[in-house]
């Protein structure tokens, strides 16, 4: 061997070795990033995270790793009871560079969000939802470019929702539901990609933008409770087909429902109670075949229940109470054969109650109360065996209570008072029913006649 190649020898060697005791100095001064996160918590948070060196990290509770167990691409620790501050627990998990995963909801974590965890270059999914964080929801998350979900419901975030949140090329859920969060709601881009948005709960305000329309793959679009405002412009929902849940409910939205609204037609749950809505409801919602439940209670709106409501074979709950709907009831009401809650009260509602809402045979609710509603209670009720709630109370009702209603054996609550119902009670209402009668009241008629047997309330 040359001299030269003997010195090359050793200095590679050296080099090696230097390379080697370093990676071991390195793993000695910095545990392992599952060590640090775990020894950031409270004492009383450590006792309850199995992790330890008696295994491997990827098989430590709630760690989970790619298929052949050489990196960790997820951490699941929700529902544990952990505490803390999460700027100072939370980061070291970021020093995992293969992780995709953070979940760190149901627990007591406090303070606020660390900019950081925006900065895990792999994270995909971020969920830390129902703590105890504050402060507002860091800018850096528009860094966080591979984000596919983020949840950060239910905490005590204050500020505005970064304007460009909905930029974030990959984001397919949002939920922010249940916090401070005031200001506008974010910008809908061009690119919009996201598919669950949910903001229920917050202070936001300011108009619906027209641009929502850009989300064009939105199932869910949740923005209860709000303070949002104005007139939502007649095209702000055209294209989204895929929209299934449109939850607009406890706002300051006014002016007439928006026709685009009548193109959604995978729409199954329409709530947008709770508002200023005026017009009418028009007749073209019976396209909307795929609806299973609609709230529109508590708004102005005028007019009709639209006959098409009939066409709704999936409806289950309509919910219209609380406007300035005028009768007369349409009898295609009749054809929804879906029907468990039929809720009308608080309207301006004359006319008969058609015999064809006797075909209704699901139905358990029936609220017609505090309406103008003439004529005979049909004795075709008897059919609805299913009914347990009838309150017809507070009409212009007349004639006798007919003797079907002891038909009705699953009947718990009825009330029909104040009405001009008059002749005498019938005999066997007590006497079948009573078992199962929680509360009737018939005060405010003209009945005559026995009050019979078995009856405890009411009269
Ligand atoms: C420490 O370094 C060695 C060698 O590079 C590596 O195999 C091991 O996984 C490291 N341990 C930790 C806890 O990072
Ligand atoms: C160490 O981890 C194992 C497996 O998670 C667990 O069963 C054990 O209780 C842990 N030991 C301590 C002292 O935490
Ligand atoms: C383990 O899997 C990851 C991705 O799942 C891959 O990037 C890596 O090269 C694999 N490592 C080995 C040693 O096979
Ligand atoms: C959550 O943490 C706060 C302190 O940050 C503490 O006051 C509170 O009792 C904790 N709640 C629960 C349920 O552990
Ligand atoms: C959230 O807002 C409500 C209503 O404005 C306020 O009462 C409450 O104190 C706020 N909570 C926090 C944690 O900021
Ligand atoms: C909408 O979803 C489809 C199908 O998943 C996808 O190909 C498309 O890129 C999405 N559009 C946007 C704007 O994200
Ligand atoms: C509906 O509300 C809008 C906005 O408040 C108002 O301009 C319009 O006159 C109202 N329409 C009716 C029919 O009340
Ligand atoms: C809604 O109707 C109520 C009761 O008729 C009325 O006081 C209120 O001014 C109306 N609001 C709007 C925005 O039309
Ligand atoms: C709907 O109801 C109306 C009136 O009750 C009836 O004439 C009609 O045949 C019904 N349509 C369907 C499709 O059942
Ligand atoms: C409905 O009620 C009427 C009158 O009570 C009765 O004649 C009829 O047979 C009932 N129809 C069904 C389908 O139960
Ligand atoms: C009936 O309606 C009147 C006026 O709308 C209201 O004052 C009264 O409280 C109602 N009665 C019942 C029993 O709800
Ligand atoms: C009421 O109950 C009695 C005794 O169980 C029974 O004979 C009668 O047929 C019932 N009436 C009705 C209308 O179901």
């Amino acid at each position: 061997m040359l001299l030269s190649q003997l010195l090359n020898f050793i200095t590679t060697t050296f080099i090696i070795l230097v390379f080697s005791t370093t990676a071991t100095a390195a793993n000695l001064s910095l545990p392992h990033p599952l060590i640090s996160f775990l020894e950031s918590l409270p004492q009383s948070s450590q006792r309850l995270l199995l992790w330890n060196n008696t295994l491997p990290p990827c098989q430590w509770p709630g760690v989970s790793c790619s298929s052949n167990s050489t990196s960790i691409t997820s951490i699941d620790v929700s529902s544990l009871g952990l505490s803390g501050q999460l700027s100072s627990s939370a980061p070291h998990l970021c020093r995992i560079t293969t992780l995709r995963e953070i979940i760190l909801s149901y627990n007591n974590f406090s303070g606020p969000i660390p900019p950081s965890l925006f900065h895990c270059p792999s994270l995909t999914s971020l969920r830390l939802g129902f703590n105890s964080l504050s402060g507002p929801i860091p800018p850096d998350v528009l860094l966080a470019t591979h984000l596919t979900e983020l949840v950060l419901s239910n905490n005590f975030l204050s500020g505005s929702i970064p304007k460009q949140l909905l930029r974030l090329p990959h984001l397919q859920l949002l939920n922010l539901h249940s916090n401070n969060l005031t200001g506008p709601l974010p910008d809908f881009p061009p690119s919009c990609s996201v598919s669950k948005l949910n903001l229920n709960k917050n202070i936001l305000s300011g108009p619906l933008p027209p641009t929502l329309s850009n989300c064009v793959n939105l199932t869910e679009f949740l923005v209860s409770s709000n303070k949002l405002s104005g007139i939502i412009t007649s095209d702000a929902f055209v294209g989204l087909r895929s929209l299934q849940c449109l939850f607009m409910e406890n706002n300051d939205f006014t002016g007439e429902l928006p026709r685009s609204l009548l193109g959604l037609t995978g729409l199954t749950v329409l709530v947008l109670s709770k508002n200023q809505f005026n017009g009418t409801i028009p007749e073209a919602i019976g396209h909307l075949q795929s609806l299973t439940e609609i709230f529109l209670w508590g708004n102005n709106l005028t007019g009709p229940i639209p006959r098409s409501v009939g066409t709704l074979a999936l409806l289950k709950t309509l919910e219209l109470s609380s406007n300035q709907l005028v009768g007369p009831l349409p009898s295609e009401l009749g054809n929804c054969s879906s029907l468990v809650e039929l809720l009308l009260q608080f309207n301006l509602i004359g006319g008969p109650i058609p015999p064809e809402i006797s075909n209704l045979k699901k139905l358990e609710k029936l609220y017609l109360f505090d309406n103008e509603l003439e004529g005979i209670i049909p004795p075709q009720i008897g059919n609805m065996t299913s009914l347990i709630d009838l309150q017809l109370y507070n009409n212009s009702l007349s004639f006798r209570i007919p003797a079907e209603v002891v038909y009705l054996r699953n009947l718990r609550y009825m009330s029909l008072a104040f009405n001009k119902l008059s002749g005498e009670v019938p005999g066997e209402l007590g006497r079948n029913l009573s078992y199962g009668l929680v509360k009737l009241d018939l005060t405010g008629n003209d009945f005559h006649g026995l009050i019979p047997p078995y009856l405890c309330e009411g009269g």
